[in-house]
C-alpha cells in the first residue's frame, strides 16, 4: 500500500539509491583513507625532509637508537642539540606511537637527569653521561671506559653480528633476557663491577621497549631490526607506525617479564656453576 503509488515507489527509488551513494562513497572514502594511512605510516620512504642522513661530525647522538633515529629522519633537529621537551614528546608519540605519559615520563627523566632544566631541552650526547641513565652492558655498545665519564656513542658492530647470530630467527622476550644476561656477565669477565639496582632495570626496561617498538607479527624482533635500527639508526624496512599505543603499563609489563626471566636464567646459570664445582654430574 505504502509503495504502490508512483510517487512513493519513486521517492523509495531515490531513498535506496541515495542510500548506495552514500555507502559506496563510505567505503570509497574509508578505502581511500586505509591506502593514505598505509602510506603515512611510514612517511619517512617518500617524503624528502624525513629520508635517512647520518650525522655528521657536528652532530650529537646519544646511545639510545630510538633517539639517534628520529634524528637521522629529522623527526626532531638533525643536530641533537637542544631538542625541547615538546619535540621529543610529540615525535615519540607519533613516529614511535608512546602513550603521552610515557613518552612524558621518559622525557621528564631524560631532561631531569641529562637537560636543561630551566629551558626544558636536552642535547642528544648528554644521555652519554655514564652511570647517570646509561649503562655498562649495552647490547651493542662497548662499555665505557674505566674512569671516563661519558660512554662511547658509536655502535660496536661486532657486538651486532654476534647479537644477530646468536638469535637468526629474531629475538623474542626469552631470548632479549638471555642476551641481556650475556652481556651482564661480560662484565664479570671485564673486572668491571656489575649493574646496579637502577642500571639494571633501566636496562631490561630498554630491552622491554625494543620488543614493544620493533616486534614483528611473530613477535620477534628480526635481525634485519637490529642491524637497521640498532646498528644503522634508521627505521627498519618492517617497521610502520603501530595502530597500538606503547602504554606505560605495556611497557613497566614487559620489562618486569624480561626482568624475571633474567633472574631464573641466573639462578640456573650459578646451580649449573657450584654443580660443576662440586662435580655433581
Ligand atoms: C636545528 O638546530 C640548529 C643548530 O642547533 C639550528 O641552527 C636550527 O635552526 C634548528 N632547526 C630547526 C628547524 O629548529
Ligand atoms: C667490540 O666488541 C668486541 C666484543 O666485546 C670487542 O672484542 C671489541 O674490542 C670491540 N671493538 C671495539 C672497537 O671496541
Amino acid at each position: 500500500m505504502l509503495f504502490s503509488s508512483p510517487n512513493t515507489s519513486h521517492f523509495f527509488f531515490l531513498f535506496t539509491a541515495l542510500a548506495l551513494w552514500f555507502a559506496t562513497n563510505r567505503f570509497r572514502s574509508s578505502y581511500g583513507l586505509n591506502q593514505e594511512s598505509a602510506l603515512s605510516r611510514r612517511p619517512w620512504v617518500d617524503d624528502r625532509e624525513h629520508a635517512f642522513i647520518a650525522p655528521g661530525p657536528e652532530d650529537a647522538r646519544s646511545p639510545c637508537p630510538a633517539l639517534n633515529t628520529l634524528a637521522n629522519h629529522g623527526y626532531i633537529n638533525r643536530s641533537g642539540k637542544e631538542i625541547s621537551e615538546s619535540s621529543l614528546v610529540s615525535s615519540l608519540t607519533s613516529i614511535y606511537r608512546l602513550s603521552t605519559p610515557l613518552a612524558e615520563l621518559l622525557v621528564e627523566g631524560g631532561i631531569g637527569t641529562c637537560g636543561h632544566k630551566i629551558e626544558r631541552w636536552l642535547s642528544l650526547d648528554a644521555l652519554a653521561a655514564h652511570d647517570v641513565i646509561e649503562h655498562d652492558a649495552s647490547l651493542v655498545h662497548d662499555n665505557t671506559p674505566l674512569g671516563a665519564a661519558f660512554a662511547p656513542i658509536n655502535v660496536n658492530w661486532t657486538l651486532v653480528d654476534d647479537l644477530t647470530a646468536a638469535y637468526p630467527d629474531g629475538l623474542g622476550i626469552t631470548h632479549l633476557a638471555e642476551a641481556r644476561v650475556k652481556r651482564e656477565l661480560m662484565l664479570g669477565d671485564e673486572r668491571r663491577p656489575q649493574l646496579d639496582f637502577v642500571h639494571g632495570e633501566i636496562a631490561h626496561g630498554e630491552a622491554a621497549m625494543t620488543w614493544l617498538l620493533m616486534k614483528d607479527a611473530k613477535d620477534v624482533v628480526r635481525t634485519e631490526t637490529i642491524r637497521h635500527w640498532f646498528g644503522r639508526e634508521t627505521f627498519p624496512d618492517s617497521y610502520v607506525i603501530p595502530d597500538e599505543e606503547v602504554t606505560l603499563w605495556k611497557a613497566r609489563g614487559i620489562s618486569t617479564k624480561i626482568g624475571d626471566t633474567m633472574i631464573k636464567l641466573k639462578e640456573e646459570l650459578l646451580f649449573e656453576t657450584k654443580k660443576t664445582a662440586l662435580n655433581l654430574d
